[in-house]
C-alpha cells in the first residue's frame, strides 16, 4: 500500500506534496514523510501517525528547492515509527517506495557485511542504499537505479531523488501503480491520478517494468532492457476532486449522505427517464483503453451487445465490500438474465486454478482499481478466452485500464477508510446491468423493465427518506455499543447485505459481528443468541419475508434483540422486534440498496460512541496493494 508522491517545478514543493499526500493518505496513514530541496540537499522532515503530525512540523520550515518527494505509509516491514517513515536517505540519495522487497534479508545481510549503516527496519532503506552505492561509481541515477533492479525480488514501485542531479526524479513501476503527469515545466509522479489532476491533465500511466526518467521539461521511458519507449501522454478530462468534509464531522458520514447523489450520477448515464429504458450503450469491448477514452462518442453499443448476447457465464470476482456487492448482482443477474454466475474472493480465486469457459463473462468490482487479489484475478482471466468488464470508481485505475470493458461508479472521490457510496452506487449499477443482459436476452420483458426503471428513478429520493435514521442511530448508539455482539441476517439478495452490515460493524467498532444466511441460524450460530447479543435483521418485503419473520422467531425466543429493517406497515415485524427501521416501499432489488444505509449508519454511530477514528480505522487502508 503507501502513497508516494515528486514534484519538481516553479510551484512551492511543499504545499504541492503535501496536497497530493492528502490525495493519498486512503493508502496507508501511519507515518508521513518528505524530502525537499534546500540549500542543495535533500531535507528530511518525518512524522509517525497521521498526515497531520507532519504537517504540524514542517508548517513553520521552508524549503527554497524546487524539486522533492514525499510519501505516507501502511506499515510492512517494520513497525510504524519515525525512523521507519520515507523517504529513506543514504549520502545525497533519497527515495520513496511502496510494495515489498522479498529478497531484503539477504541484501540487509549483504549491506551490513560491507559496513552499511541500516537505520530502520525497513525493505525500503535497503535499495536506498544499493542506489547511493550505484550512484558513486556512475554519478548518474538513471544508472544507478537500472543497476538496482535486477537484483530487488517483489511487487514494489519507487521514486529516487538525488542532490547530485537535483534536476530529476527517477521512477519504476513493478506493480503498485505510479502516474507521472507532464505540466508546462512541471512535472508530477504519484500512486494516482488525484494528486496530478489539479496541475496537468497529460498523463503516462507506467506499465510494469517501466523506468522513467523525469524532469521539469520531459518525461522519458525505458523499458528493463534500457530501450526507450515511444509513449506520448495520455490526456485525461477527470478533474481534481478536493477532499472536504463540508460541515460533516467525518468523511464517512458525508459519503453516507451523499449515496442519494452519487446513485444518481451512476445510474444517470445509462437512463432514458423519459422513455423509461436502459441503455447500456459502448462498454468499450472493442478497444484499447487508450482509445476508449479518446473517444468522443461512444458508439459501439451494437458490438457491446453483441458480445453480452452471447454471454453463457458470469464470473464476479472482487474483495471485501465489492464481493458483496457482487454478491448481490449475483442474485439479481440470474434472476433476471437467467444466466448462471459465481462470485468469488480475488485472492482465491487466482489460487485455485479456475475453468473459464469460452463466452463467458468476467466482472471485477473494485472502488479503488488497484486491488492487487482483483487485479492479479483479472490478469489471470485475460489470459484465457473471455471478455473482461470492470466495475471501478477510479477511472484510468489499474483494473479499469488492464480490463476489455468498462463501467463507472461514478461515485466521486470516497475518502472513508470504509466504503459507502461506492458500494451503493455499484448495487445501482449492477440493477442496470442485470436488467440490460435480461432484456438482451429475452427474459425481461416491457413491463417489466418499465416498472423496475421506474423503481430506479425513485431510489435516490427514497435513499434520503432513509438516511433519516441518522438520528435514530446518533442516540441509539449509546445503548447498542454495549452489547457483546451482532448477529446480521438475511435471505435472498439481503443476505449480502447482512454481510456488509457485519463487515462495517467489524472495521469501524472493531466489535464482534457477523454475517449469516438468515436459514442458516438453526445450523449452528443460533447457539450464540442470548439477551446480550443484538441481531440485526434484513427483512424487507419480498417473496422470503415470511421465512425470514419465521427464523425471527426462532430468535427472538432465544431473548435475541432485534433490530429490524423491513417495508413500512410491517406489523409482525415490529412485535417482534426492539427498533424497527422502516423503508419506503419498493421492488425487491431496491430494498437491498435501501436497507444499506440504516447498516451504515449504524456502524458509524457506534464506532463514533467507542471512540475510534472512523475515518481511518486501526490496521486498515483504502487501497490493499499487497496480497
Ligand atoms: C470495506 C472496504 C474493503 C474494500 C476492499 C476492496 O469497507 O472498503 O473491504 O471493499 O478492500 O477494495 P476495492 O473495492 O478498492 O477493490
Amino acid at each position: 500500500m503507501c502513497g508516494i508522491i515528486g514534484y519538481q517545478g516553479e510551484r512551492n514543493p511543499k504545499e504541492v506534496i503535501i496536497n497530493g499526500l492528502k490525495c493519498l493518505e486512503y493508502r496507508g496513514y501511519d507515518s508521513a514523510g518528505i524530502a525537499i530541496l534546500n540549500d542543495g540537499k535533500l531535507k528530511r522532515v518525518r512524522a509517525e501517525g497521521k498526515l497531520e503530525n507532519l504537517n504540524k512540523k514542517i508548517e513553520n520550515i521552508d524549503f527554497n528547492g524546487h524539486l522533492g518527494i514525499g510519501h505516507t505509509r501502511w506499515a510492512t516491514h517494520g513497525a510504524p515509527s519515525e525512523m521507519n517513515a520515507h523517504p529513506h536517505y543514504v549520502d545525497g540519495v533519497s527515495l520513496v517506495h511502496n510494495g515489498i522487497i522479498e529478497n531484503y534479508m539477504d541484501l540487509r545481510d549483504e549491506l551490513l557485511s560491507c559496513g552499511a549503516k541500516i537505520t530502520s527496519e525497513t525493505d525500503s532503506e535497503l535499495v536506498a542504499h544499493l542506489v547511493a552505492r550505484e550512484f558513486q561509481i556512475s554519478k548518474d541515477l538513471l544508472k544507478s537505479v537500472q543497476k538496482v533492479l535486477p537484483r530487488l525480488e517483489g511487487a514494489f514501485s519507487i521514486v529516487v531523488a538525488s542532490e547530485d542531479q537535483p534536476d530529476r526524479l527517477v521512477a519504476f513501476k513493478n506493480g503498485p501503480p505510479l502516474v507521472i503527469g507532464q505540466g508546462d515545466g512541471e512535472t508530477v509522479v504519484a500512486s494516482d491520478i488525484q494528486p496530478i489532476v489539479a496541475y496537468t491533465k497529460k498523463v503516462f500511466y507506467l506499465e510494469d517494468f517501466e523506468i522513467a526518467e523525469v524532469t521539469r521539461e520531459k518525461v522519458e521511458i525505458y523499458n528493463l532492457k534500457g530501450e526507450k519507449i515511444d509513449r506520448m501522454p495520455l490526456e485525461v478530462s477527470w478533474s481534481s476532486e478536493k477532499a472536504e468534509k463540508h460541515g460533516f464531522p467525518h468523511f464517512m458520514l458525508k459519503e453516507i449522505f451523499e449515496q442519494p447523489a452519487a446513485v444518481q450520477r451512476a445510474i444517470a448515464e445509462y437512463l432514458d427517464i423519459e422513455k423509461k429504458e436502459i441503455q447500456l450503450g459502448d462498454l468499450g469491448f472493442s478497444d484499447t483503453f487508450d482509445q476508449y477514452i479518446a473517444k468522443a462518442n461512444k458508439k459501439n453499443a451494437i458490438e457491446t451487445d453483441e458480445i453480452l448476447k452471447n454471454v453463457e457465464r458470469v464470473f464476479i470476482v472482487a474483495c471485501g465490500t465489492s464481493y458483496y456487492a457482487g454478491l448481490v448482482g449475483e442474485y439479481l443477474i440470474e434472476k433476471w438474465a437467467r444466466v448462471p454466475v459465481e462470485v468469488e474472493f480475488a485472492s482465491e480465486f487466482r489460487y485455485r486454478h479456475p475453468v473459464l469457459p469460452k463466452n463467458s463473462l468476467f466482472i471485477t468490482i473494485s472502488q479503488s482499481g488497484e486491488t492487487a487479489d482483483t487485479l492479479a484475478a483479472l490478469r489471470l482471466a485475460n489470459e484465457s478466452d473471455v471478455t473482461s468488464l470492470s466495475i471501478c470508481n477510479v477511472p484510468g485505475s489499474t483494473i479499469d485500464r488492464e480490463s476489455t470493458g468498462h463501467i463507472y461508479m461514478s461515485a466521486g472521490v470516497e475518502v472513508g477508510v470504509a466504503s459507502t457510496k461506492a458500494f451503493t452506487s455499484t448495487l445501482a449499477l449492477l440493477n442496470i446491468f442485470g436488467l440490460y443482459l435480461g432484456k438482451l436476452k429475452g427474459e425481461v420483458d416491457r413491463d417489466e423493465e418499465v416498472r423496475l426503471v421506474e423503481g430506479l428513478i425513485h431510489l435516490p429520493s427514497q435513499m434520503e427518506q432513509v438516511l433519516s435514521y441518522d438520528k435514530f442511530f446518533s442516540q441509539a448508539a449509546e445503548t447498542l455499543k454495549n452489547f457483546k455482539g451482532f448477529l446480521y441476517i438475511g435471505r435472498g439478495v439481503n443476505f449480502p447485505i447482512a454481510l456488509e452490515g457485519a463487515l462495517k460493524l467489524k472495521e469501524l467498532a472493531y466489535m464482534h459481528a457477523e454475517g449469516y444466511a438468515a436459514g442458516e441460524m438453526k445450523h449452528g450460530p443460533i447457539a450464540l443468541i442470548d439477551n446480550r447479543m443484538a441481531i440485526v435483521v434484513v427483512a424487507p418485503d419480498d417473496d422470503l419475508y415470511e421465512k425470514t419473520v419465521s427464523n425471527l422467531e426462532e430468535v427472538r425466543a432465544r431473548g435475541g434483540q432485534i433490530i429490524s429493517i423491513g417495508t413500512e406497515g410491517n406489523k409482525k415485524l415490529k412485535e417482534l422486534s426492539l427498533h424497527l427501521l422502516s423503508l419506503p416501499k419498493s421492488e425487491w432489488s431496491i430494498n437491498a440498496i435501501l436497507s444499506v444505509v440504516p447498516v451504515q449508519l449504524l456502524a458509524y454511530y457506534v464506532a463514533n460512541a467507542l471512540g475510534h477514528d472512523v475515518d481511518q480505522p486501526r490496521n486498515l487502508a483504502k487501497s490493499v496493494t499487497v496480497e
